[in-house]
């Protein structure tokens, strides 16, 4: 080699093996920030037990386990370049079930606004789980969408109106969040519950699996809503996709579960790409009336007393709506390789990952910044006697104390970790409140 080259050959190879170090060091710096938290906390639970023995030897394992996450991570960043099976979304059909429901229709809505050749099919079967007004009004928010949004009122238990829907629209990409959703509800509608998460998901996997009948290039991705809380009650906090799920607590938790297993054993049998997305306690604009932000502000206008449970004593991972809706759509476009075993036959092409806020908050405080926003935004008087609408009452069947999501996973493989505050979120919630239900909440 001219003799000339080699100096800048080298300082250019100086360079980057500084540049690498140096990102090395940055991801290892913001694992370190996102971990500590956690450790220091361990780190104080020991001492405030008064058994401090084992504060040292805490304080090393957790040092421990963050080096080897770091070194996993790096490793698998490098094996799984290349992993997945890029989809471009213009010109084709999507198919959203549970269209009318709070991410549904922020879905289809970002689809519309993303795409400007893709054609979106929606369907709903519109049941009064919660205000079906609130479908109806998110349905109108829609429209048509340009002549590209089809919306189908129906059910994916019936097994007809799916096959239907394939053989007419012949969709590409299928995402699944239709379900009869609710921890506490479960306990006293279980048939809900096995209508639409399991034989409806089965029929959309029976649907797929059809897609490719006669060598039709059929569904390139499913994905589908699964849920934090197949955690069940898991101690080791942050939730990992790695971590074993087999002690559901509730029958919504077993559903979801459930649909997990059955996309894995259709993935391996049939070759379908399927991913499933275990979403964190969502909320947002006309979201859902029976989650706790909704709830709350709901008695609240009305002058009734809330419910905290377990004396407030829980810790949510509450993920804003739009993070949920750029996850999916991220996921959608990119699904996980067809590829062949060592036995000639196919590896499963299947994913599940964690989509949550990754910073969870105590009750108490989640309360209080809704208090708080409520009244800016007017839904109620600055004068609100909070603490005479107060209740701390124990733990309900089928919850859980704290849900945290580990969404490295997600970062590695779409570059993406949802981040809107929790402020900033309940005060969207609260503007979009004020202007449905009007001044005062009327
Ligand atoms: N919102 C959350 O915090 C959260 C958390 C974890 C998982 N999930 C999952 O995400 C998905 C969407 O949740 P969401 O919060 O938008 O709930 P949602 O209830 O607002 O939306 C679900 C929609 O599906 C429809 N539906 C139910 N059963 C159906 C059936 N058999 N056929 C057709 N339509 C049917 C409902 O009418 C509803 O509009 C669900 O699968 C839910 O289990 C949500």
């Amino acid at each position: 080699m001219n003799t000339n080259l080699i100096y800048p050959l080298r300082a250019a190879k100086h360079c980057m093996r500084q540049l690498l170090f140096v990102r090395h060091l940055l991801m290892f710096a913001v694992m370190l920030s996102r971990r500590l938290p956690a450790i220091i906390a361990q780190c104080w639970r020991d001492t405030a037990s008064g058994d401090d023995s084992h504060l040292a030897d805490n304080a090393f394992f957790s040092c421990i386990y963050l080096c080897v996450d770091y070194f996993l991570l790096t490793f698998a960043q490098t094996k799984n370049k290349g992993n997945m099976q890029k989809i471009d979304l213009e010109g084709k059909t999507l198919f959203v079930t549970g269209a009318a429901g709070f991410i549904g229709s922020n879905l289809v809505k970002r689809l519309l606004h993303d795409t400007t050749h893709a054609r979106i099919v929606g369907i709903d079967n519109m049941n009064d789980y919660y205000d079906p007004a609130l479908k109806e009004y998110r349905l109108k928010e829609l429209g048509d969408g340009g002549g590209r949004f089809t919306f189908i009122r129906g059910d994916i238990a019936h097994r007809d109106t799916i096959d239907r829907i394939f053989h007419d629209y012949k969709p590409a990409v299928v995402v699944n969040l239709a379900a009869q959703a609710g921890v506490r509800y479960s306990i006293t509608n279980p048939d809900a519950y096995i209508q639409s998460n399991l034989i409806g998901f089965y029929n959309i996997l029976e649907a797929c699996r059809h897609s490719y009948d006669n060598g039709q290039t059929g569904v390139e991705h499913l994905v589908y809503a699964s849920s934090s809380s197949v955690y069940g009650s898991n101690k080791k906090v942050p939730y990992s996709t790695d971590d074993k799920v087999d002690n559901p607590v509730s029958l919504y938790a077993a559903t979801k579960k459930s649909n997990e297993l059955l996309a894995h054993a259709y993935a391996k049998l049939y070759n379908i790409p399927s991913t499933g997305l275990r979403f964190f306690t969502v909320y947002g604009p006309a979201g859902r009336p029976d989650m706790a932000y909704f709830g709350f502000t709901n008695k609240l206008r009305r002058g009734e007393t809330i419910q905290i449970f377990n004396y407030g004593n829980c810790k949510r991972d509450f993920t804003y709506v739009d993070d949920i809706v750029e996850g999916v759509v991220r996921i959608m476009q990119g699904a996980p390789e067809k590829q062949a075993g060592d036995d000639g036959l196919p590896l499963p092409p299947y994913a599940v990952y964690n989509i949550g806020n990754s910073s969870p908050e105590n009750l108490l405080t989640f309360v209080d910044i809704l208090q708080q926003e409520l009244i800016s935004a007017g839904v109620l008087p600055a004068d609100y006697d909070f603490e005479a609408h107060k209740q701390l009452v124990p733990m309900q069947p089928g919850d859980v104390p704290v849900t945290f999501a580990d969404t490295s996973a997600l970062e590695r493989d779409y570059g993406f970790r949802p981040s809107t505050p929790l402020r900033e979120g309940l005060r969207r919630f609260a503007q979009w409140y004020r202007e449905f239900y009007g001044e005062g909440g009327n």
